[in-house]
């Protein structure tokens, strides 16, 4: 078989702040493959952005301690990488549109000429064909590609506007793994749907890789091949949409599509009793315990490890263990 493309294998990572120590991911294992879209979810909080800035090494190397695992890109550990090397690796091979595009777009240089400097950058190419691959990737966003905008800065652009230029930057480097945080939320919903199409056509006609996080399921599910849920800097639910989707397992995957809006008015959107915890001093145990409809006592001690329960559906929860008794999953065929 095929190794992944991406492979994140037990990674845990701390902050030093003036409060203690974060533990901010507790164990966090993640494969991506070629041409795959992988949906990440979960509240806010639950270390989404920096598991996909742990990938690009972009975490605060003051603050930030990776205390152990592997971030494996084409089976090379990215967290051994020097910062020179990562420099070449960030946009080229592996690119990250942030959620807030203001702090990822220069302030000083105009649209035109910061995308053209990250192409010419990364690859050979003289202006023109520099300028033809901007155009190109500001088209595919949706985007004009005149002089107005190509001469504006960051700051005379409307938020959606400034989103697209992102990701236009980071489509226009054509690289095989991109990490979209939360490319949708600053956009209404005709721009939405364009920037999710944008998505699937980098997958289906250039095999482009994808980590998509998102704390909006349905997204999600009208995006991604396989979905991952985090709680509290921990995976507890992962496996093909389809499974996680309609075969959830994990009460907080439950209870996360309880509150998807389906018809509902604002006022009676619900939320999840209880907040996600500190992680200076997180629960014992499984970290969803004290939130928990189906919480048992052995949830208050004992971490949970993922079990699969079919082919490719990982849950970590000692209740579905419990319900589900020991599983056989039949030999592929
Ligand atoms: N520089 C930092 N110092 C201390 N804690 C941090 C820092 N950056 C992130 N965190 C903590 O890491 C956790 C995960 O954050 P984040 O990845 O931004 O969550 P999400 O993207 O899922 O909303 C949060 O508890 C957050 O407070
Ligand atoms: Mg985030």
């Amino acid at each position: 078989m095929e190794s992944p493309l991406l492979d994140i294998r037990d990674l845990r990572l701390e902050f030093r702040s003036y409060r203690g120590v974060v533990k901010a991911l507790d164990g966090v294992s993640l494969a991506v493959d070629k041409a795959e879209i992988l949906g990440l979810v979960g509240e806010s909080g639950c270390g989404k952005t920096i598991t996909g800035m742990s990938v690009l090494g972009l975490l605060p190397r003051q603050q930030a301690r990776v205390t152990s695992g592997e971030v494996l890109f084409r089976g090379d550990d990215l967290l051994r990488k020097s910062e020179h090397e990562m420099q070449r690796i960030r946009g080229r091979l592996i690119s990250m549109v942030f959620q807030d595009p203001l702090a990822s777009l220069n302030p000083v240089f105009t649209v035109g000429d910061q995308i053209t400097k990250v192409i010419r950058e990364h690859k050979r190419v003289s202006k023109k064909a520099a300028r033809d691959a901007m155009c190109r990737a500001l088209s595919e966003t949706g985007l004009p590609t005149h002089k107005t905008l190509l001469h504006s800065y960051p700051h005379q652009l409307s938020g959606g506007m400034r989103q697209r230029v992102c990701m236009a930057m980071a489509i226009s480097c054509d690289s095989p793994l991109l990490i979209a945080d939360e490319p949708t939320t600053a956009l209404d919903v005709t721009i939405q749907m364009q920037i999710l199409k944008l998505l699937l056509r980098l997958r289906e006609e250039l095999g482009v890789a994808q980590i998509l996080v998102t704390h909006n399921v349905g997204v999600a599910a009208q995006t991604c091949d396989r979905i991952a849920v985090m709680y509290a800097g921990q995976v507890v639910e992962q496996g093909p949409t389809v499974a996680v989707m309609k075969e959830a397992r994990h009460p907080y995957t439950m209870a996360l599509y309880e509150c998807l809006p389906q018809g509902k008015s604002a006022q009676e959107l619900l939320t999840i009793p209880g907040s996600v915890p500190d992680l200076i001093d997180p629960p014992a145990g499984c970290r969803f315990h004290p939130r928990c409809r189906r919480v048992l006592d052995v949830c208050r001690d004992v971490r949970p490890p993922l079990v699969e329960v079919a082919r490719g559906h990982r849950v970590a929860c000692h209740w579905v263990a419990e319900q589900s008794g020991p599983v056989r999953i039949p030999p592929e065929s």
